[in-house]
């Protein structure tokens, strides 16, 4: 009896060893967690002992190789942690690229901690199983690695919010598993690559709030499955790829606030887009008279440009447009009837070299 107690104490002492993380594996999130500091929440308090595949906050291994497979740390979470505390996170350090020692990673999200500093670890880009990388939310500088196109596997890279500066890295076209891409709100500059279109998974690219400049890359109208395009608020200049029109699935089309000349090619009036803000450019020319049934916009602001002429008659056989905006502009002549205008106020049509008709005064 006693000797049987002995050998089942034993066993489970192996299996739990054989199922807790490797050392190298805890070694390194322990040097992942001496470069941050967070002391409201305590999210590291559960970080001790040998089994960091268990009961580590925001750690998670592979069922099967017992390796560290996701890190998840989110400073916005509905956590009872969070709710204890009253608050959001906050915490401040760098991402150590001791992280890299972790060869079966597969997910990083250290997201909306607002202040962690220093730069992406170049180094992530040689974990040849990382699939998701989500870094919202923090102060981190320098630039995107020159060599994220090796991440093959990856599907989603978001590092919006944060201030990061440099140039889109040229093998970022090469991540031939990316579907969402966000980069809203940094500061990185230059073209968008020429060969953007090669991202043929990607279904949202939001780049909102840079300092992109040049042209919108005709082949971004190859990716078949793109639904939400955000170029806005950066300094884009050149026309409008009427292919752009002609998408499958693309339902929103930001380019608000750029420097975009050129007339709007009458494809975008009756294409799959109900999200179109073109506001604030330097378009010129006619509004197109290409409405017709496929016409249905949640949103169409084409408020401060330079268009002329009047709003063209086919937009009352637009099937709905929820929100229009075509004020300051140089437009004239009488404002079409129809449903689609029954709801919208003067505020739409203001600030226009001669509109008239409801809901602004009757023409004369
Ligand atoms: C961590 O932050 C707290 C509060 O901001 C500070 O008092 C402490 O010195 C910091 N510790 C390290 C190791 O940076
Ligand atoms: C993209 O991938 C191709 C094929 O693997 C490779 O030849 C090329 O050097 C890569 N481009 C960049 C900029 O890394
Ligand atoms: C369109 O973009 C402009 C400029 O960025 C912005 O002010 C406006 O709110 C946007 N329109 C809508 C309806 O979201």
């Amino acid at each position: 009896m006693g000797s049987f107690m002995y050998i089942a104490i034993l066993l489970a002492a192996i299996i739990s060893t054989v199922h807790s993380c490797p050392p190298s594996d805890r070694a390194a999130l322990l040097s992942f967690r001496a470069a941050l500091n967070e002391s409201h929440l305590g999210i590291f308090n559960s970080w001790k002992g040998n089994d960091c595949c268990h009961e580590w906050y925001g750690v998670s291994c592979d069922p099967t190789t017992h390796r560290i497979a996701d890190i998840n740390l989110r400073g916005e979470s509905e956590d009872p942690l969070f709710e204890k505390a009253h608050r959001t996170g906050y915490m401040t350090g760098t991402i150590s690229p001791s992280i890299c020692k972790l060869e079966r990673l597969s997910s990083l999200t250290i997201a909306d901690w607002k202040g962690i500093t220093g730069s992406i670890p170049s180094c992530i880009t040689s974990l040849p199983f990382l699939r998701i990388i989500d870094l919202v939310g923090n102060k981190l500088t320098g630039s995107i690695p020159s060599t994220i196109g090796r991440l093959s596997r990856l599907t989603v890279l978001n590092v919006a919010e944060n201030q990061l500066t440099g140039y889109i890295p040229r093998s970022l076209t090469n991540l031939s598993s990316l579907m969402h891409l966000d980069l809203r709100n940094n500061g990185i500059y230059g073209n968008i690559p020429t060969n953007f279109g090669k991202l043929r998974m990607l279904s949202r690219a939001l780049l909102s709030r840079n300092k992109l400049t040049g042209p919108i890359p005709y082949s971004i109208s190859y990716i078949y499955r793109l639904s939400d395009l955000d170029l806005s608020l950066n300094k884009l200049s050149g026309t409008i790829p009427p292919s752009l029109g002609k998408m499958h699935v693309l339902a929103t089309l930001n380019l608000d606030g750029n420097h975009i000349s050129g007339t709007i090619p009458p494809s975008l009036m009756n294409s799959r887009i109900n999200i179109l803000n073109l506001s604030k450019n330097a378009m010129e020319g006619y509004i197109p008279d290409s409405f017709d049934e496929k016409s249905y916009f949640m949103v169409m602001d084409l408020s401060y440009n330079k268009l002329k002429g009047s709003i063209p008659k086919s937009i009352s056989s637009a099937t709905f447009i929820g929100h229009l905006d075509v004020s300051h502009n140089h437009l004239c002549g009488q404002i079409p009837e129809g449903s689609p205008f029954d709801h919208l106020e003067a505020s739409s049509f203001t600030y226009n070299d001669c509109l008239c008709g409801k809901p602004l005064k009757p023409c004369r």
